[in-house]
């Protein structure tokens, strides 16, 4: 970091979603998780930074990569830790939201994490209580720290570029039940990338042009223009409610899942996924595992991605 310059005014007191941040907002943040990126490649990747805060993770959702991604940015921060377990809590009782969250409050807490299934609950605590609120994903409306994580990983892949100005990417899958891709959205074409969904008809909500998006139901055409490829997760749960979104998994596979044969033919994208995957649905199993993919550092990089976002909401500023 370039001591001389003065720091940036991160006003922020939460990340609720990136319709909030601007484009500067973002890169400072990207900026900031390259220097916590360091530190987690030092022998011993623990710093003070937050050891006078205590942080809740609130998940009300099943989750592996976010919450335990947050939980050890926190540790390696030194923040005091606490986690909440929906399941394991008075909220089986009958306790609601607001008061869970004001009892929290009392025991004085600095930030909350929160992953939720409903749109909407992270800005509710926010006039709750006073504590920084960071959203850990809620509902299909937004997973902010996974887009800031993906924006990362891409910009350390093409370091020519300054932003994301002018990268090709494309998003492929359930394109209308996806927070990541909202997210995603928001943040790339922000940061100047130009940005293609694509997916069954069945999956991509009408009107999405508006957003600064193009449209395409043809996985070929796709692969063959982006530089980066970016596969969600078929959420295999909607068809076993009866609210199938396609024929079969096979055909799925058949006409949008990424194979071999697609590495071959178009030998430049990469490979991302927000994970959990699908193998041998959305990525043929191999795709997953080639020297294309780089899914695993994406996992890497939330660590970092979430550091800096703890720290900013913590107040701490870096020049
Ligand atoms: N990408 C993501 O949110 O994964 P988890 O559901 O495991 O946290």
């Amino acid at each position: 970091m370039n001591q001389a310059q003065p720091a940036y005014q991160f006003d922020h007191r939460h990340l609720l979603g990136l319709a909030d941040y601007s484009r500067e907002d973002i890169l400072y943040v990207l900026e900031q998780a390259r220097y916590f990126r360091e530190i987690l490649e030092r022998p011993i990747p623990k710093i003070p930074s937050l050891r006078d805060k205590t942080i809740v993770n609130l998940f009300y959702e099943n989750s592996t990569r976010t919450r335990v991604s947050f939980e050890l940015a926190q540790r390696r921060m030194s923040a005091d830790v606490v986690n909440f377990s929906a399941s394991a809590s008075s909220t089986k009782k009958g306790e609601s939201l607001k008061d869970t969250i004001r009892n929290l409050e009392s025991m004085k807490i600095d930030m909350v994490v929160v992953r939720h299934e409903s749109p909407g609950v992270p800005h509710f605590l926010t006039r709750c209580v006073d504590a920084g609120i960071i959203n850990a994903g809620d509902g299909a409306h937004e997973h902010p720290t996974q887009a800031l994580l993906d924006m990362f990983t891409i910009r350390e892949h093409f370091l020519d570029y300054d932003g994301l100005d002018g990268l090709k990417i494309a998003i492929i899958g359930d394109i209308a039940h996806s927070r990541v891709v909202r997210s995603n959205i928001l943040g790339m074409l922000k940061l100047g990338a130009q940005v293609v969904v694509c997916g069954p008809k069945t999956m991509i909500p009408r009107g999405i042009e508006h957003q600064g998006v193009q449209v395409s139901h043809n996985i070929d055409e796709t692969l063959a223009w982006c530089d980066v490829a970016m596969a969600l997760r078929i959420q295999m749960e909607r068809q076993d409610e009866g609210t199938a979104l396609f024929p079969g998994v096979r055909e799925y596979h058949q006409q949008f899942g990424i194979k071999r044969v697609h590495l071959d033919r178009y030998p430049d994208f990469k490979i991302m996924h927000p994970g959990p995957i699908n193998r041998g649905v959305e990525l043929e199993s191999e795709v997953a595992d080639s020297n294309r993919s780089v899914i695993l550092d994406q996992v890497t990089n939330g660590v970092a991605v979430r550091m800096a976002i703890l720290y900013l909401i913590a107040g701490g500023t870096r020049s």
